[in-house]
């Protein structure tokens, strides 16, 4: 793993960004596995002004959305079609045939999720999956307890989740949709490249877990260790329980060395 602390959440979603940028400056046809959440919005953001001010262009980029609630319509105003409308899609070239969010409305899960994964296959496989993490170590919704080489599926949310995600539907426990449509966690091992993002405080026992703890489904985002690239770009405050941060900002700084005299 390898990790990056930057000082606030504003340099974690520029640093996300320009890493999508160099991977599609050299491959045109980027497959990006995206999240949601209230993490990427920063990323999002930054890679919408790159598309602006630098013509960035996503017009044979494919995505594919981790998860999408089941139990509200797709026009719901926190859906996750409704979320990557709103911070991203809406602004960048990427053909509408080419993105990809589970599919809520269908009454036959079972092969809705078969045909997701079909669909990542023949994509070419996701070249790079953003992640975010739950305060309880949850990845997609994969949560707690996940079988660590899961697919999509259908699962249903933790209370720690539809507390965290209540503030998405005016504080209202009740209105949370229990039921989700998500990658699985096999699914996301499969990407090539994984970025793992976070900040603030709350989430600096999940990171720490996930980190520097054991590989265990009651942290899914452990799992992570195990992926020959992933990257963890954190904010100081999501960093502040980890042990060993000394060493990862001497070892980014020293990458950043080799890197700018190869330049
Ligand atoms: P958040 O959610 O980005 O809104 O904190 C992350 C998650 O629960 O996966």
């Amino acid at each position: 793993m390898e990790i990056i602390i930057q000082p606030t959440h504003h340099e974690l979603a520029a640093i996300t960004s320009l890493i999508i940028r160099d991977a599609l400056l050299k491959k045109p046809n980027l497959v990006l596995g995206l999240a949601t959440g209230s993490t990427p919005i920063g990323l999002y953001k930054a890679l919408v002004k790159l598309h602006r001010e630098e013509k960035l262009d996503f017009s044979n980029v494919t995505t594919f959305n981790l998860d999408e609630y089941i139990g509200i319509s797709i026009e719901h105003p926190e859906s996750y079609h409704t979320f990557m409308s709103k911070h991203f899609f809406d602004h960048v070239n990427i053909p509408s045939e080419n993105q990809h969010i589970p599919q809520n409305t269908t009454k036959n899960h079972e092969a809705f999720c078969t045909s997701y994964e079909e669909a990542i296959v023949r994509a070419g496989g996701i070249d790079i999956q953003v992640l975010g993490i739950g305060t309880d170590g949850h990845i997609g919704f994969n949560e707690v307890g996940s079988s660590l080489s899961s697919r999509t599926r259908i699962k249903t949310l933790s209370l720690s989740t539809i507390k965290a995600n209540a503030i998405h539907f005016d504080g209202k426990i009740d209105a949370v949709p229990e039921m989700a449509i998500t990658m699985g966690i096999g699914t996301i091992m499969d990407a090539k490249q994984c970025l793992l993002l976070a900040s603030g405080e709350a989430k600096s026992e999940a990171i720490a877990k996930a980190v520097e703890g054991p590989i265990t489904a009651m942290v899914p985002a452990s799992i992570l260790q195990m992926h020959p690239k992933t990257t963890v770009i954190i904010d100081e405050a999501a960093a502040s329980r980890l042990e060993e941060v000394e060493y990862y900002k001497r070892s980014y700084a020293n990458r950043q060395k080799l890197m700018s005299q190869k330049q």
